[in-house]
């Protein structure tokens, strides 16, 4: 199973400057959450700029160019430089892959992903990287929940 989860601003924004460009209490808890305890992945990019390693994560780092740096190697970590291979291990197992960006990541896991959990803030951010654009007919609604500045949209891969 793979799941990509991600919070998108209104106009899809992802970040900006490597980082989130908003700091909303509740919706990192829903993210924290929902990754406690499991297998989740990252580009190199978000993890060098992660402000924090969660010991609950099993974490798992896509990259090509940084096999061998030093922030990989200090931890437990399991690092990939090949996609074929995480989808090989992940897509059938019965075991949960959280997907967790970021936009180059989105962008190639999109089509192997198996469910979605995404954000939707209520608000524009400036912005330096999107979230791809999503093909509606793929993808059933099965969930919402609201909060007051953000709503989670959980969606199935027909
Ligand atoms: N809003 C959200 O939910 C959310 C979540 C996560 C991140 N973000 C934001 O997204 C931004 C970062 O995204 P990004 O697109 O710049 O970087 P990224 O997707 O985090 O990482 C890109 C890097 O991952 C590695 N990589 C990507 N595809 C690969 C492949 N097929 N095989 C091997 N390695 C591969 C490469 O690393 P090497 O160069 O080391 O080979 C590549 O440079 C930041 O602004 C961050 O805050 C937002």
């Amino acid at each position: 199973m793979i799941t990509i989860i991600a919070a998108v601003s209104k106009n899809n924004v992802l970040g900006y400057k490597n980082k989130l460009p908003w700091k909303i209490k509740l919706e990192m808890k829903h993210f924290l959450d929902s990754t406690k305890n499991q297998n989740v992945l990252f580009g190199f990019n978000t993890f060098k700029h992660l402000p924090k390693i969660y010991q609950n994560w099993k974490i798992i780092v896509l990259t090509k160019n940084h096999k061998n740096d030093l922030i990989l190697q200090k931890k437990n970590i399991l690092v990939f430089s090949d996609i074929n291979e995480v989808i090989r291990k992940y897509q059938k197992n019965s075991t949960n892959l959280f997907v967790c960006g970021g936009a180059k990541i989105y962008e190639q896991f999109l089509e192997h992903a198996t469910h979605l959990i995404i954000s939707v803030i209520n608000k524009d951010y400036i912005g330096d990287v999107f979230f791809p654009k999503l093909n509606y007919s793929n993808w059933k609604l099965i969930k919402i929940k609201k909060y007051q500045l953000f709503n989670v949209k959980y969606y199935q891969k027909i």
